[in-house]
């Protein structure tokens, strides 16, 4: 199998920093600690008798940020990173899925020191015994995918990075020792992380003067990272609304977001989002 094949069904990945991840900072220390300390410091690992984990598994509800906690990694290391997306992985090699499963790892041996991410990899590893008309792939890449996290075994340099919504549809047997032997739940974000990644999201936008991002925080109880991103957004998107009632025409006048912007985009995230009133009144 050429490697230029193989290139296809790897994903691009946007560069990102770890100042860009708001809270997370035990997912932070874990994933330097156990990725890329024994990716790049082998012979320490080795003088004390310690290994590499094989495999990390990232869980945790949608938005907490488990995608871009990874890139951050890919980023900020040194080693080289192979991210695959389930999903795709799943569209772009209609029935030649073991055959892509065990290109993305032999890339990923020959790369080493090298870091593969699957990403929504419940697509590609849910529960063996489902029914798909007999033809068993499901079964089949679950096997082939046990098959290569068994074959690094003993062969330092990969590790192997996944991460679901849904922990529940992970094939038991991925979870045993030696595969993913660490499970990490990303949580949503608490009052503190809140503030943090409004600030990140914030960083570079005008504010008003009466915005108070501790204040919001404690309103936003409940919102996942990719929420407050988003009513970041919205809040940007009302202030420009503004602006152009104000000034139709090409020239304006600087402008800033106000608090009435951020309460406006909370309100609106409230009725426009489903989940969005559930949420914040399950925590009121
Ligand atoms: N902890 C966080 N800090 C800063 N931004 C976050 C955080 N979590 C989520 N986000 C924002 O939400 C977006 C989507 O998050 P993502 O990593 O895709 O979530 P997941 O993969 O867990 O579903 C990110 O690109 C980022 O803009
Ligand atoms: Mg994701």
């Amino acid at each position: 199998m050429p490697l230029a094949s193989t290139r296809s069904l790897i994903t691009e990945v946007a560069a990102s920093h770890w100042d860009e991840v708001g809270g997370l900072d035990d997912i932070k220390a874990l994933l330097r600690e156990t990725v890329e300390w024994p990716l790049k410091y082998p012979q320490r690992l080795a003088f004390v008798k310690t290994t590499a984990p094989r495999g990390i598994l990232l869980t945790g509800p949608t938005g907490t940020g488990k995608t871009l906690i990874v890139r951050a990694l890919a980023t900020q290391s040194d080693v080289n990173f192979i991210a695959v997306n389930g999903p795709e992985l799943l569209s772009k090699w209609v029935g030649e899925t073991e055959r892509a499963i065990r290109d993305v790892f032999r890339k990923a041996r020959q790369s080493a020191p090298s870091i593969i991410f699957f990403d929504e990899v419940d697509a590609i590893v849910a529960s063996r015994g489902g029914d798909d008309g007999g033809a068993r792939i499901g079964d089949r890449m679950v096997g082939q995918f046990l098959l290569e996290m068994d074959g690094l075994a003993g062969l330092d340099g990969v590790v192997v990075i996944a991460a679901t919504n849904r922990p529940d549809l992970i094939d038991r047997a991925l979870l045993r020792p030696g595969r993913f032997d660490h499970i990490a739940t990303l949580a949503l974000p608490d009052r503190a992380a809140r503030a943090a990644i409004l600030a990140i999201h914030c960083r570079g936008r005008a504010l008003g003067s009466d915005v108070d991002l501790a204040a919001l925080a404690k309103a936003c109880a409940g919102m996942s990272g990719a929420d407050l991103e988003a009513l970041c957004r919205r809040a940007a998107m009302a202030a420009i609304r503004a602006s152009i009632i104000a000034e139709p025409g090409a020239d304006f006048a600087p402008f800033a977001i106000t608090g009435g912007d951020f309460d406006a985009a909370l309100a609106d995230w409230r009725t426009a989002t489903p989940e969005g009133a559930s949420k914040l009144d399950a925590v009121a």
